[in-house]
């Protein structure tokens, strides 16, 4: 299955995709974790891309779609994929169609969710800085405060994670990624489900919806 996550920053795109790798056998395939890849490089690429991402812009269409193109040619996406995070706005909605003539989407799933919850949610999460595994300081905690369950490394909050950053991505979703709500209806393979909820209440209603 070939699935696109939709919806704001803190929607939990990332979380139920997570999930979801383990049901549909598909790569995840994030563009946000592509980038923050990316931006431990030296590059004057690297710097440039880090600034963008720590004001809360989005990156240029050009770079984002290349790294997308190469990602979905590797043999692992020749099954299916979950892309989180791709398309953001319409220009690149219309560029992924033009990659996947032969295979188009099956499903896009947009996680509505609603501000103060994304708020609070993007505040309190930490990241597992050696194998960015995801917590929460309230809603998912690691069993020792501070340290992944996983790998025993230290938690860090991501840089886009302050309250001023977080204001400014929510503003660049309404403006420019919101519009491929409709984009999507349009095309009649837009499926929505409400993502307030705890995650594995979101979890089971997504399976429920891919089962129809
Ligand atoms: P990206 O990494 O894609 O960030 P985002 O879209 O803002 O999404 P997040 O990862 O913040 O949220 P999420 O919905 O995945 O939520 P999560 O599951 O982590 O992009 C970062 C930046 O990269 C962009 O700002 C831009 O600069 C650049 N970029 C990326 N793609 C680009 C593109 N295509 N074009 C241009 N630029 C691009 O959950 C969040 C927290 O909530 C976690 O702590 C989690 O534990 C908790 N949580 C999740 N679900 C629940 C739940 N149901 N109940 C309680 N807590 C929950």
């Amino acid at each position: 299955m070939r699935i696109v996550l939709l919806g704001p920053p803190g929607a939990g795109k990332g979380t139920q995709a997570k999930l979801l790798i383990e049901y549909l056998k598909v790569p995840h395939i994030s563009t946000g974790d592509i980038l923050r890849e990316t931006v431990k490089g030296n590059s004057d690429i690297a710097a440039k891309v880090r600034e963008i991402m720590n004001k809360g812009e989005l990156v240029p269409d050009d770079l984002v779609t290349q790294m997308v193109s190469l990602r979905l040619k590797k043999e692992d996406a020749s099954k299916g994929f979950i892309l989180d995070g791709y398309p953001r706005n319409i220009s690149q909605a219309k560029r992924l169609d033009e990659i996947l003539t032969d295979k188009p989407i099956d499903a896009v799933i947009y996680l509505e969710a609603s501000e103060d919850v994304v708020i609070q949610r993007l505040t309190g999460r930490r990241v597992c800085k050696k194998c960015g595994a995801n917590y929460h300081i309230k809603n998912m905690p690691p069993r020792s405060e501070g340290l992944c369950d996983a790998c025993g490394a230290e938690l860090i909050q991501r840089s886009d994670d302050q309250a001023d950053t977080v204001k400014k991505r929510l503003d660049v979703y309404l403006k420019q990624t919101s519009s491929l709500i409709d984009y999507y209806n349009n095309e009649g393979i837009l499926l929505k489900l409400s993502a307030d909820e705890d995650s594995d209440v979101v979890y089971r209603k997504l399976i429920e919806i891919l089962k129809k």
